[in-house]
This record gives C-alpha cells, structure tokens and sequence, in this order.
C-alpha cells in the first residue's frame, strides 16, 4: 500500500480549505500537519485551532499530525478533541515518551513517533511495538522545500527487517524532500506513508504528481 500524505506547510493559508481538499480529491490518503513551536525546531508553524476548523470544513479527512514541539503530551488531548487521526511526535522530545504513548493510547488515536536525522533507528526499538507508525525524517525537521537527505535511507530498511522479525505491524513514514525523484529508494526499502510537500502543493497539478508518485512507490514495494 503507497499512502501519499501531503504536508499542508506548503500549501497557501489563504485558501488552506479548498488547497487541502485539492489535495484529497487529487488522491491524497492523509493530510500532513506540521506543528512547530519555535522551540524543538527554529520555526512556528500552526496548531489547535487551525486543525479544529480544517477537520470542521472536511471531517472525513485523515489528519497526520506531525508534532516538532517539546512538549507533546501536554498538547496531545486538545489536539486529539480537534481532529487529529494520528498524533505522531519525536522521540527526541522532552517528555517521557512511554507515559506519551499511553496517553495518546487513552485518548483513542492512533500513536506515531519519529526520528531526526541524526538519532539511530535501534533507539525506536523499545516502543515499537504499540505504535502505528514511525516516522523516519529525511531532512531536518522545521522547515519545507528542503534536499531529500538519502544517507537517512538504511534506517528504513533497520527498521522494516526490526518489525519483521518481531512480527509487528507497522507503518513506516518518510518525510522530507520526497517527490517522484526520490520516492523509489524508500518505498523499495519498506516505507508506506510518504510525506510530500512541496511536490505536491508546488506542483501544476497535483492529481498528476500524486499519481506519478503512487507508481512508482508501487512498482517497487
Ligand atoms: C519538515 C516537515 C515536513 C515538510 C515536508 O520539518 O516535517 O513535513 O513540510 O516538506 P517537503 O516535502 O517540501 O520537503
Ligand atoms: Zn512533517
């Protein structure tokens, strides 16, 4: 399965309703939202209210809600009462991680967690188990349009052989500089959830960049 998420940091904030369902009537599986507090990474981004009325315009949508923030657990049930599907945070938070799983667990949302670029795979080990999701990131977190940073690719791999042989069922996300150039080597590696933004709300046409991506992920999953 090729799911494309595309990040809505690239797309217009003036008209983010009618870009998101573009997106969704393009093909698009989920909705990436990036969450930055200008304090685990250098930007802000967006937050609770803004979700709220995303998921108000268009409830049947999955939203992906990426948290780059340091404290996820204390945002994790206004964020959830707002729509968020999956609530995916860093493991290189600042809070306990087990005590955020459990609580996202509580809350009835499906529970991601993702590295960085410069933490190793085996530090997901521990957790891997409960999660529905692990995000590898291919570019340094906190901002879009960035190079697609291939030396992160054998995590993906560590991480897919990892839930293999322990017999876990789990999606494996990619997230940064990913476009029909670069989607090949992780979809060939085990990824399934492919985090797009600038190739998606940067393209003429989306419907067209989502469905040159599909194809090529399937080709070689
Ligand atoms: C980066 C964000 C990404 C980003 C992806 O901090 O987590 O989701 O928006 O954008 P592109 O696809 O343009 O690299
Ligand atoms: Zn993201």
């Amino acid at each position: 399965m090729t799911i494309i998420s595309p990040s809505i940091l690239s797309a217009d904030f003036g008209k983010l309703g009618a870009d998101c369902r573009t997106v969704l009537d393009a093909g698009a599986q989920m909705l990436h939202y990036d969450v930055m507090d200008g304090h685990f990474v250098p930007n802000i981004s967006f937050g609770v209210p803004v979700l709220k009325s995303l998921h108000k315009n268009l409830p049947d949508a999955f939203y992906d809600v990426h948290l780059m923030i340091s404290h996820p657990l204390q945002y994790a049930e206004a964020f959830i009462k707002a729509g968020a599907t999956l609530y995916n945070f860093h493991l290189e938070c600042e809070d306990d991680i087990q005590a955020a799983i459990d609580a996202v667990r509580a809350l009835g949302c499906k529970v991601g967690l993702t590295i960085k670029p410069g933490t190793a795979p085996e530090a997901l080990a521990p957790y891997l188990a409960p999660l529905d999701l692990v995000l590898v990131m291919s570019v340094e977190p906190g901002f879009g349009g960035q190079k697609f940073m291939a030396d992160m690719m054998p995590k993906i791999s560590a991480l897919r052989e990892e839930c293999e042989k322990r017999s876990i069922d789990i999606e494996i996300q990619v997230d940064g500089g990913i476009s029909a150039k670069t989607i090949e080597e992780p979809a060939r590696r085990g990824a399934t959830v492919f985090v797009a933004g600038s190739a998606v709300f940067g393209a003429a046409d989306p419907a067209k960049a989502i469905a040159e991506m599909k194809d090529i992920a399937a080709n070689c999953q």
